[in-house]
């Protein structure tokens, strides 16, 4: 068993952050949250447990990047360009490489190492098209420690050859490597469905994935209502279907395991089909103007009661913080009210966006019975946020609120000295306790 304690802050089922100026964790020896209160009554109840204690830090939940592609790291933070022409420029060569095992194999390594070197435990994730750059990655993710939703890209049209395959291979493909990681690693890998856009697949890959998310009760990740020019090719595409969202009800692909990133330009109809079938909605606001894509009415569709979590959609957006994406995302409404003023709506803070972060992640991706807040009995996945590397230091702001909102609006790259993942020290930072 180990007993950390600190400065405690985790977001609730119900809304807003609980804090626990002197709080308590302990965590059993199976990775779970066994306590989670006071330090008095903590070294009281577990005396012969020796406490770590963390001193200017806070103790908060594992961070959860629910959009993520792995292939892409390495074009993060370059390029210009709005989405179609970004893909084929920077992203599809990319991704080729991934049919390099080599290549595959340390760029997976890299990516999950500087994930949790940030204080993300949990990543949706959307490999290569290669079957075997899959096989890797889910390696890579299981000696990494961390936990990951992950599937590979399917697509078999309007893209490079060298990066489609078959909608048969790609459906055998993902089957195969669901059997061999889906649950792996005590749970903590699991496989997800991932035709990449409807842009990309056709009709029968579409029709082979919802009837594999049906009969495997996987989940299903895909980009929805990004960019107008996409919207346009969606539409060229599919003229039978009446929206971009109908492409996805027509086959099948809108579930309650379904996380749709952007949706940007959803009308009040597409809503309703993606509310009706309770999907969740991955937010990526850095993407989102990285790529020129839009703004997404991040209060409204909170308001209308979606399931949302953050994602860095890394290349399109340019870090894999997920801190600094919290920032975003709250930023973001903010542009939204500037470019509606006439609408304006109650913005977010930082401390609904660390919620976002974590327990809107874990919602999102259907994991928050076992993570995403300190309730006792889910799994220890946390971190320890150093405040010596926030600037301004000796501030004189030390309530525990400015204290989360300048470490959402500060995110200095080496803020994260621990990360925890099911009771596992998955990194910890050189020189730190
Ligand atoms: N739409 C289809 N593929 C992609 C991708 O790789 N990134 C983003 N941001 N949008 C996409
Ligand atoms: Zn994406």
């Amino acid at each position: 068993m180990r007993l950390y304690t600190g400065l405690l802050v985790h977001p609730l089922a119900k809304g807003g952050l609980e804090y626990l100026p002197d709080g308590a964790l302990v965590v059993s020896d199976f990775g779970q949250i066994i306590f989670m209160g006071a330090r008095v009554d903590a070294l009281r109840d577990y005396a012969d447990i020796p406490e770590e204690r963390y001193e200017n830090a806070v103790i908060l939940p594992g961070l959860v990047d629910t959009h993520v592609h792995l292939p892409q790291y390495e074009a993060a933070a370059i390029g210009t360009g709005e989405l179609l022409n970004w893909l084929n420029t920077y992203i599809f060569p990319l991704e080729a490489r991934f049919a390099d095992e080599e290549y595959a194999h340390i760029q997976s390594q890299r990516f999950f190492h500087d994930a949790v070197r940030l204080g993300t435990t949990t990543m949706s994730v959307y490999c290569s098209s290669h079957r075997r750059a899959a096989d890797i990655a889910f390696e890579a993710a299981f000696h990494a420690g961390l936990r990951v939703c992950m599937g590979k890209t399917m697509m078999d049209n309007n893209a490079p050859e060298n990066i489609l395959h078959s909608p048969d291979d790609n459906i055998n493909d993902s089957l195969a490597l669901a059997k061999a990681w889906h649950g792996a690693g005590n749970g903590r890998l699991q496989y997800t469905l991932t035709p990449r856009f409807a842009g990309s697949c056709s009709r029968e890959l579409l029709k082979k994935t919802g009837e594999a998310a049906r009969a495997e009760g996987l989940r299903i990740q895909t980009h929805l209502s990004e960019n107008p020019s996409e919207l346009r090719f969606i539409a060229e595409l599919f003229p039978e279907h009446a929206s971009y969202t109908e492409v996805y009800h027509a086959y099948g692909l809108l579930t309650a395991k379904t996380i749709m990133a952007h949706s940007i330009y959803l009308s009040p109809q597409e809503k309703s089909l993606l509310k009706v079938h309770n999907c969740a909605i991955a937010h990526c606001p850095c993407s989102n103007r990285f790529l020129q894509s839009g703004v997404m009415a991040l209060r409204q569709m909170l308001n209308e009661g979606f399931r949302i979590g953050l994602g860095s959609d890394v290349a399109g957006g340019s870090s894999l913080s997920m801190l600094n994406e919290a920032k975003e995302a709250a930023e973001s409404t903010k542009t939204w009210n500037i470019l509606h003023r006439a609408q304006e709506m109650p913005t977010v803070n930082a401390e609904e966006a660390l919620w976002l972060a974590t327990l809107g992640g874990a919602q999102a991706l259907g994991l928050d019975d076992v993570i995403g807040n300190f309730t006792v009995g889910k799994d220890a996945d946390f971190i320890i946020c150093d405040m010596n590397e926030v600037l301004p230091q000796k501030s004189s702001f030390i309530s525990p609120e400015n204290i989360i909102s300048r470490l959402v609006y500060g995110a200095h790259p080496y803020v994260v000295s621990k990360t925890v993942v099911q009771g596992k020290v998955v990194y910890q930072k050189q020189n730190s306790q």
